[in-house]
């Protein structure tokens, strides 16, 4: 795509290194846990430019004219990065080395893990600004939700349920808050091993 085509302007090859340093710092923060922990805290992480047709998108279902500064100034996740963790403390020690690393502004943070959506859906939200001035949307999960969060988005997408749509949504509901529990009862296991109070 022509730069002077693209929504982000001339500024993708600087959205592209910011996602960089992120994963960068990213495992910088593995690494010290991993050998504070024993084990590797992170499963796998994603991480990825908003492509141009999702971000006109976004723009349109937010009332945004489709310009570089909606992209860059009004919506803040042109850069994501999803982290899926083993188990639920991972998740929490990682954001705060973000936080505590006063390498970025934290504008946003939203808890789905605490406060899971209505749907069941889990997940913690940070949106960071860099120092260079971009911004990024951080997702942390652990693997069980990461499955449902996968599994959900396939359902999404399926066709119209009728009157079988309250009965779905509470059978998701059920799996999500299942896994959850499982995801508590490995933290659990885990403080054992490490003999943690
Ligand atoms: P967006 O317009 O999608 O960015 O939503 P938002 O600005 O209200 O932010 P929110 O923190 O709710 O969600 C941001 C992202 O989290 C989404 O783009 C998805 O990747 C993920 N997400 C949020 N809710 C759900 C959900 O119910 N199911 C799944 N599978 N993913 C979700
Ligand atoms: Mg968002």
């Amino acid at each position: 795509m022509k730069t002077e085509n693209s929504i982000y302007g001339e500024h993708r090859p600087a959205l592209e290194a910011t996602m960089e340093a992120l994963l960068q710092h990213i495992e910088a923060i593995r690494a010290v846990m991993t050998e504070s922990l024993g084990m590797d805290p992170v499963e796998h992480s994603l991480a990825r430019i908003k492509s141009e047709e999702s971000m006109r998108e976004k723009c349109r279902r937010n009332n945004l004219p489709e310009t570089t500064e909606s992209a860059l100034e009004k919506l803040y996740d042109a850069i994501g990065l999803r982290i899926v963790c083993a188990f639920v403390d991972d998740v929490y020690t990682i954001r705060d080395f973000l936080v505590e690393s006063n390498k970025y502004e934290v504008l946003q943070e939203k808890d789905y893990i605490r406060h899971c959506k209505p749907n069941g859906y889990r997940s913690y939200h940070m949106i960071l600004r860099t120092a260079n001035g971009y911004h990024a949307e951080i997702q942390l999960r652990t693997i069980s939700m990461d499955t449902w969060a996968a599994l959900e988005h396939h359902l999404k997408y399926k066709k119209n349920l009728g009157d079988r749509t309250a009965l779905i949504g509470s059978e998701l509901k059920r799996c999500a808050d299942e896994l959850a529990s499982t995801d508590l009862s490995m933290q659990t296991i885990r403080d054992m091993i490490l003999e943690k109070e």
